[in-house]
């Protein structure tokens, strides 16, 4: 890999942050704001098969829309002080709050869509379909985000095996502490 493409590569992974943090944001926040945790389908079905299950909840969406959003505001504060500019594929002070909330809400969509297409193929909610749990929420950012700022593509292609590694570690570890149901 030339050194241009792995500086592209680090600077898309450093933009994708919010998306992280709002992908992770929904095991974060764990039981609070219990009256949140309302299922986004409202238990409808399709077909005798759940729209989306009950792991999908507005809870989960609004945690994602608020990490994203706050994340972003953190890198465009950080971008201001002069820190860590070389990583910014942006200038952070020409858009404010609009990207973080664009990708918080993209990841949670991504992530929605693919419960969508888990329940048509009969995958229990919280039950594995690897590679897709992996990286759904960062298709989803990433379209959500193109309406303002679209990343180079090639780079973002090759982020996808980083993102799809940070995500295991994230679960194994959100797994051994309890938070989640499975491993992967
Ligand atoms: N979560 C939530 N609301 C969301 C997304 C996630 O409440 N919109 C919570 C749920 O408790 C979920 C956990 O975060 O169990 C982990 O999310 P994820 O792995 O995306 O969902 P799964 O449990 O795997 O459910 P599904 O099979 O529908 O993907
Ligand atoms: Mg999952």
């Amino acid at each position: 890999m030339s050194i241009t493409l792995l500086h592209s590569v680090l600077q898309v992974l450093y933009f994708f942050l919010p998306a992280y943090l709002a992908n992770m944001s929904p095991v974060l926040v764990g039981r609070r704001f219990s009256a949140l945790a309302i299922p986004i389908d409202g238990g409808q079905t399709l077909r005798g098969k759940r729209i989306l299950g009950d792991h999908k909840t507005w809870r989960g969406l609004l945690a994602g829309i608020v990490a994203g959003a706050l994340t972003f505001e953190l890198q465009r504060l950080a971008y201001e002080a002069g820190v860590a500019r070389g990583l910014a594929l942006i200038d952070y002070s020409a858009h404010p709050l609009l990207p973080g909330l664009l990708m918080g809400l993209g990841a949670g969509v991504g992530d929605a869509v693919k419960s969508f297409f888990k329940r048509r193929i009969d995958i229990e909610p919280g039950a594995s379909w690897p590679v897709f749990d992996q990286l759904d929420f960062f298709l989803g950012a990433y379209l959500f985000v193109s309406l303002v700022y679209a990343p180079p593509l090639l780079p973002a292609l090759a982020c996808l095996p980083v993102i799809f590694l940070g995500n295991l570690a994230f679960n194994a570890a959100g797994y051994r502490l309890g938070f989640k149901e499975t491993w992967i």
